[in-house]
């Protein structure tokens, strides 16, 4: 073959190879990721059976189906490193490679978790110094998702000398794990988890970043969830395909809320368009949280293909109305009344022209899978303390 020709094609494959990691990259995430963390329920309890009863739950209860894909184990898997330096599970999970096998076999994607620190911040192993041999053996295992938890890297942080400097090699250490993932050749979606230190929505997806975390962890109660929730206001504009706000998993399920407050965190976080990453045991749900957890509707908020994060769009008192545009030109809006519970029910209404709604509306309550007809004006209904009203609206 000619090599001008040999060469022409050489070019066309690069560009091929190119054009796909590009694309690739840019399809990682392109709504927000969704699925299970063994975190909020089972911490430091978590082994190789846990994931694959949860896996199977994430099928028979129709999760999968819902859109749960990812199932992620948090910290406490790491054993210790070889005389090579790469890092292998401990003794709760014996083969890594087969429980991925297994996720991979329900149709369901594997995560993991580390620390850009030399330890977790469970004080198991971290990647310090590791980076590309870590990333190289999840790719190895099959992984499909990274979560990369600060932690123990403040101690690097410290040493810097100074905030910049500090920050500086914050950045550097999340694309340093995020090169080395893409070096890998595997789609393998990043986590950042730092807590929201120095406002990472304004730099997370410069590092690589696919999600970071906005917040401190979120505990199984009303007033953690809302002030993590309504802490959100003001972040929209940071989040988009590939690239999210994460104001932490779901407590939906793990029994220290009621069924009003965990339908209120499902819907703030579906008008935030958070990742949605069950946290309760899949096994073992009641019929309501399942309801809850895969409610179609509310699920499409969340996963809407324009990918645009809701705001809140006013506030009197304790009564908020947020509201996220959807691809349609449709809005989801949701009432929030965040009473303490020993007060009685609040009227609560919402003015379609603060919307951006002139003239008549349709509107549909999600909650109650209820056709609220065409209405003109403004809209008028009854919500219970640490509730929600979740509306669809649209242009008639
Ligand atoms: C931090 C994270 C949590 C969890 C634990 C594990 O607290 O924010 O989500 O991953 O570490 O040790």
């Amino acid at each position: 073959m000619p090599r001008i020709v040999k060469n022409a094609i050489l070019t066309c494959s690069w560009l091929l190879l190119a054009f796909s990691a590009g694309a690739q990259s840019k399809t990682l995430a392109a709504t927000p990721p969704m699925g299970w963390n063994s975190w909020n329920h089972y911490a430091e309890k978590v082994n190789d059976a846990t994931i694959r009863a949860q896996a199977d739950a994430m099928v028979a209860s129709g999760m999968r189906d819902a859109g749960y894909v990812y199932v992620n184990i948090d910290d406490t898997w790491e054993g210790t490193r070889d005389e090579k330096g790469v890092i292998h599970s401990n003794e709760k999970f014996p083969n890594m490679k087969a429980l991925a096998d297994y996720v991979h076999s329900k149709g369901l994607k594997l995560g993991i978790y580390s620390s850009p620190g030399a330890k977790t911040c469970a004080g198991f192993a971290g990647s310090l110094g590791h980076e590309e041999q870590d990333a190289q053996t999840y790719s190895e295992w099959d992984v499909d998702y990274l979560k990369y938890d600060l932690c123990s890297f403040g101690d690097e942080m410290a040493k810097a000398g100074s905030e910049e400097k500090a920050h500086q090699l914050m950045m550097d250490a999340y694309t340093k794990m995020h090169k080395a993932l893409q070096k890998t050749g595997r789609p393998i979606v990043l986590s950042l988890c730092q807590y929201g230190v120095d406002s990472v929505w304004r730099w997370g997806e410069s590092v690589g970043g696919n999600l970071w975390r906005t917040t401190g962890d979120i505990g199984d109660n009303y007033a953690r969830m809302a002030g993590i929730g309504f802490s959100q206001a003001g972040l929209a504009k940071y989040a988009g395909p590939g690239h999210w706000n994460d104001p932490d998993m779901l407590e939906v399920g793990n029994g220290g809320m009621s069924l009003t407050e965990y339908r209120t965190h499902m819907s703030l976080w579906a008008i935030l368009a958070a990742p949605l990453l069950a946290g309760n045991d899949l096994s073992k749900m009641t019929p309501e949280t399942a309801q809850i957890l895969t409610n179609r509707k509310v699920i499409a908020i969340d996963q809407d293909p324009a990918g645009i994060q809701g705001d809140r769009v006013r506030s009197e008192g304790p009564f908020e109305i947020w509201a996220k545009p959807l691809a349609d030109g449709s809005k989801a809006v949701a009432l929030f009344n965040r009473e303490d519970t020993w007060m009685k029910s609040a009227m609560m209404e919402v003015n379609f022209r603060d919307l951006g709604f002139d003239g008549s509306v349709k509107v549909f309550d999600v909650w109650e899978n209820k056709d609220l007809g065409v209405l003109e004006g403004m809209y008028k209904t009854e919500v219970p303390p640490h509730g929600v009203a979740l509306l669809v609206v649209s242009a008639k």
